[in-house]
């Protein structure tokens, strides 16, 4: 193919306009990284966000759909397995303004040692390689055939990245210490392999389960990492054990849960619309892990929210007459919900980048509010891997 260079240049045009490229040498990678070669079929999707119809670029009636979506910024679902009805999805190739932003932000230099967690395609590994040159890149995928594919892939560029097969929670030894170390799957904390495998004045960028959360952590001591969340959310699938992928409800709402509790009826003076602002939603996560299913009334306006925590429900609505009501099973989730809210207001509607986290390699791991000594804190999992 040869018509590809000016679709990849408008690609990075796009990615500058809308400042996810801040950096020649990254507008440069962009335009020379032929994204077709990584994304040679995908799955589009159906309202519902579950892969229903494959876009092959090798079926001649879907060549220009397919080529135009590969170099929209679009993200391109890669593969999924089935779960009974559902369709979870196992690999993607990422959004590219988010594959910008996160490059911008992991604050790459000239010959630095880069560790990316998820090779999925090989898109980012070969956009690494670009910038930093492919000896200094080691990237992990838990999935062998991806691994397999993206090596095939890289090769046909003419990259050479080191690139392995297994778990990336537990990162790749053999190549530590790394400046930078990226994570393209979410983690539920920090694992401890990653802090471990940090060189001093290293950089770890990695997307959290929790509200679209990306951290930006820095070394600031021997096993120990620190730093803001990025103030742009980034939502992607859970890192997961080999074999058994999450359903994570990253793209697809999880469902509630069918229940025959008897249900608390009441109203409530907190507007549902309040969940969706993801910072908020970001701040009621950190006290509590809750999933969330949007309501629309016939013309498909957003009229409230179910929440759920996988057991227990709550459901607040606007209904025609402008009342808000609430129906809640026994644990009272709306009323979480509520408390969350007037402790956010509280502490001046704080947006995502006032949040941080700190991690060590031998203690707990905690969410801090603006900074990690200021007595606002919440507990983080530690991924074992
Ligand atoms: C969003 S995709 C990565 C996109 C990729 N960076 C690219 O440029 O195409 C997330 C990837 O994380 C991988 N993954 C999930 N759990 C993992 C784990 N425990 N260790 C390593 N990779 C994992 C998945 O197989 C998937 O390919």
């Amino acid at each position: 193919m040869t018509d590809w260079q000016p679709q990849a240049a408008k690609l990075a045009d796009s990615l500058a306009a809308e400042s996810a490229i801040v950096d020649n040498r990254w507008r440069a990678a962009f335009e020379a990284t032929p994204r077709h070669v990584f994304v040679p079929r995908y799955w589009a999707l159906n309202e519902y966000n579950s892969p229903v119809r494959v876009v092959d670029g090798a079926v001649s009636t879907h060549r220009h759909e397919w080529l135009q979506a590969v170099y929209e910024n679009r993200f391109l679902i890669t593969q999924w397995v089935a779960d009974g009805d559902r369709r979870i999805v196992t690999s993607s190739a990422s959004l590219p303004s988010l594959v910008a932003r996160m490059l911008h932000i992991l604050d790459v230099a000239d010959g630095q040692r880069v560790l990316e967690i998820g090779t999925g395609t090989g898109y980012n590994a070969a956009l690494l390689c670009h910038r930093v040159g492919a000896a200094n890149v080691t990237s992990i995928d838990i999935d062998a055939g991806l691994v397999a594919e993206a090596t095939g892939r890289l090769d046909a560029i003419g990259y050479t990245p080191t690139l392995h097969t297994g778990d990336g929670a537990l990162g790749v030894k053999d190549g530590a210490p790394y400046d930078r170390i990226l994570s393209t799957c979410a983690t539920r904390g920090v694992p401890p392999a990653w802090i471990d495998q940090l060189a001093d004045g290293g950089r770890i960028v990695t997307p959290l389960t929790i509200g679209g959360a990306l951290a930006v952590l820095a070394k600031t001591g021997p096993g120990e990492v620190s730093g803001n969340l990025d103030v742009e959310p980034a939502l992607f699938m859970a890192m997961h054990p080999a074999g058994q992928p999450l359903p994570d409800g990253y793209l697809a709402e999880i469902p509630p849960p069918v229940s025959n509790e008897v249900a608390h009826l009441g109203t409530t003076n907190l507007d549902p619309e309040a969940l969706a602002d993801f910072d908020f939603r970001l701040w009621l996560l950190l006290h509590k892990p809750l999933h969330f299913v949007e309501h629309v009334d016939d013309q498909q306006t957003r009229v409230g929210w179910t929440i759920h925590d996988g057991v227990h429900q709550a459901t607040a609505v606007r209904r025609g007459d402008g009342v808000l009501h609430v129906r809640q099973s026994s644990r009272r989730l709306w009323d979480t919900v509520e408390a969350a809210w007037l402790g956010w207001v509280d502490h001046d509607r704080p947006r995502r980048g006032r949040i941080g986290v700190t991690a060590t390699v031998s203690g707990g791991q905690y969410a801090w509010l603006d900074s990690p000594d200021s007595g606002v804190r919440w507990p983080l999992p530690v991924p074992t891997g």
